[in-house]
């Protein structure tokens, strides 16, 4: 195993959510996109001010067990790592772990960040490990059905075990080298799990927007969409979440009335609407509200305070239940303006083909993957089947769930028993976890799954940082000027649990 140097920038994917539809997945593309230009910008800054640049930054490769828990399958899954030396007080000086999800990492997980600010301060050695299965660290025939069943969070904790142990030979550490592990989103909840499961290895956990709880039926998320749509601090109002009621309500009644043509030609989409694609059309749409949502000042082509105006910008020319649905049309038309897309996509076999592709994608989201782990460990469907949700009961859960069995050969009938399992052996949402820090965003649909309040027991110490105004895992980017004082303030915060973490270990080290 060899370490080398890198000299050119690869893809920057700080790890974040997907849902179902193929819109989702492509504004999660564009985030990414926009955070890593945003990375670079800030790297560039740092370089006129004197740093130096990325100078330590190493990539390796570890060949994990296929499975750690059978000892007779002696195959090998290779996992890429990042290393960044620049910063590390050697040879006692703190490691910290950012932990891979569902998309590929890049090096620049090892450069930029609050993580990495954070590092700087205390002299920390940098590492990112990417996740089983997605980006580089996959075999060519991974995303075969047969070979998904290696993929799981257990087999991930453990690579992250085996990873510590390689690092600590490496780089002959002891006792002494406190370990924090870090990570948002999905990752966010390894990051908790780890430090739970493994509090010899590691010391402390930041798990940021980590939804610990799984869930099959998540209409909660849609029950914050709509919530974050009536928020007057971030552009919401009553207003706008009613318009668009009326506009779901408006396509329901163009599809049930026979009138697809209408819709395929305001929506511009992509192919003619056949019958199967009504709830792909009805998703397609919803994703565009429930993305601006999740990623509101986080990279997304349209924040809720623009897509408000555009849907409450009422004029006299129209009678009254038209002008919801022409809002959401000319809503559609300036997001895929933004998007640089010719036309929106709403073709349910195209989708199926999508997720049913065995072919190795080592860049972005792995799509695929992630819907498999869906199946068979977290359930996450986000539904709209119950009165707070804002757009239409056409998004059930059968229509989520039906994937299941038709990519994977995963029944239906077995969600709910995996699901639980997986809140049995992590805790839920209440984990009695020790020195991890639960932070969630007030606006982000996913804090609904992760843990709100600090304990209040002895034995349960969780602590919780909700930031008001903020969406998914904004406290995991550097510090920007139009940062609001809410998510200072919880930087800050992060950073004094953290300290104080260091500080405490290095007493018990003395
Ligand atoms: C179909 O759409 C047209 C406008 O393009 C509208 O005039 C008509 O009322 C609609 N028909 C139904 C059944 O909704
Ligand atoms: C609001 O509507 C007016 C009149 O139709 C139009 O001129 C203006 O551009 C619209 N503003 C937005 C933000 O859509
Ligand atoms: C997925 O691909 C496999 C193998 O190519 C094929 O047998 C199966 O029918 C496909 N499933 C769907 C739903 O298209
Ligand atoms: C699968 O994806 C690859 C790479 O994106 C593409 O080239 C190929 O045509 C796809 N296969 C199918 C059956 O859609
Ligand atoms: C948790 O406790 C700390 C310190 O007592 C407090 O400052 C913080 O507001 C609490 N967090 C929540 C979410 O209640």
């Amino acid at each position: 195993m060899h370490l080398s140097l890198i000299r050119c920038f690869s893809w920057l994917l700080l790890v974040n959510f997907a849902c179902s539809g193929r819109v989702m997945r492509k504004l999660r593309d564009h985030v990414h996109r926009f955070q890593y230009q945003r990375a670079k910008e800030h790297l560039l800054t740092r370089a006129v001010s004197g740093n130096r640049l990325m100078s330590d930054v190493k990539e390796g490769v570890i060949h994990q067990r296929l499975d750690h828990f059978d000892s007779q399958v002696t195959e090998t899954i290779p996992q890429r790592f990042f290393v960044n030396e620049e910063h590390w007080d050697r040879p006692d000086g703190p490691v910290f772990l950012y932990i891979g999800g569902e998309a590929a990492i890049s090096m620049m997980d090892v450069v930029t960040g609050h993580h990495v600010d954070m590092a700087e301060e205390h002299g920390a050695l940098l590492l990112a490990l990417e996740h089983r299965f997605y980006g580089e660290s996959i075999n060519p025939d991974g995303l075969e059905t047969e070979q998904l069943s290696y993929l799981s969070s257990q087999q991930a904790l453990a690579d992250l075990v085996a990873f510590h142990h390689y690092i600590r030979d490496h780089y002959e550490l002891t006792h002494k080298n406190t370990w924090i592990s870090f990570g948002g989103s999905y990752p966010g909840a390894l990051s908790a799990w780890l430090r739970g499961k493994f509090p010899h290895l590691i010391y402390g956990a930041v798990a940021s927007s980590a939804p610990v709880k799984a869930k099959l039926d998540f209409s909660g998320y849609n029950k914050v969409v709509g919530l974050s749509l009536m928020d007057e601090a971030v552009g919401g109002s009553e207003k706008c979440v009613n318009a668009v009621w009326e506009a779901f309500a408006a396509v329901e009644a163009n599809l049930l009335g026979g009138n697809e043509t209408r819709l395929q030609k305001d929506f511009e989409t992509c192919e003619p609407l056949d019958e199967e694609d009504q709830t792909e059309l009805v998703e397609s749409l919803a994703d565009i509200i429930m993305g601006t949502v999740q990623y509101n000042r986080e990279g997304a082509p349209l924040s809720i305070e623009k897509l408000c105006t555009i849907l409450t910008n009422k004029s006299e020319e129209y009678e009254q239940e038209e002008e919801a649905y022409d809002r959401l049309v000319k809503l559609v038309g300036v997001y895929q303006t933004a998007m640089e897309e010719p036309c929106l996509q709403a073709s349910h076999e195209q989708n199926i083909l999508d997720l049913n592709n065995t072919t190795v994608k080592r860049t972005g989201f792995g799509e695929r993957q992630w819907y498999y782990q869906t199946c068979t460990e977290f359930g996450y469907y986000q539904t709209c089947e119950d009165a707070s949700c804002p757009f239409s009961r056409m998004l059930t859960l059968q229509a989520q769930t039906e994937l299941c069995p038709l990519l994977f050969g995963v029944s239906q009938s077995s969600l709910p028993s995996s699901i639980a399992f997986t809140n049995q052996y992590y805790g839920g949402d209440h984990p009695r976890t020790h020195r991890v820090l639960y932070v969630n965003g007030d606006i982000d649909p996913w804090h609904e799954l992760s843990v709100l309040r600090n304990g209040t027991t002895m034995a349960d110490k969780d602590r919780a940082i909700v930031i008001s105004d903020t969406a998914h895992c904004a406290d995991m980017s550097p510090a920007r000027f139009e940062d609001p004082p809410t998510l200072r303030e919880a930087r800050r915060e992060i950073a004094q649990h953290v300290a104080g973490w260091l500080k405490a270990a290095a007493w018990e080290h003395l």
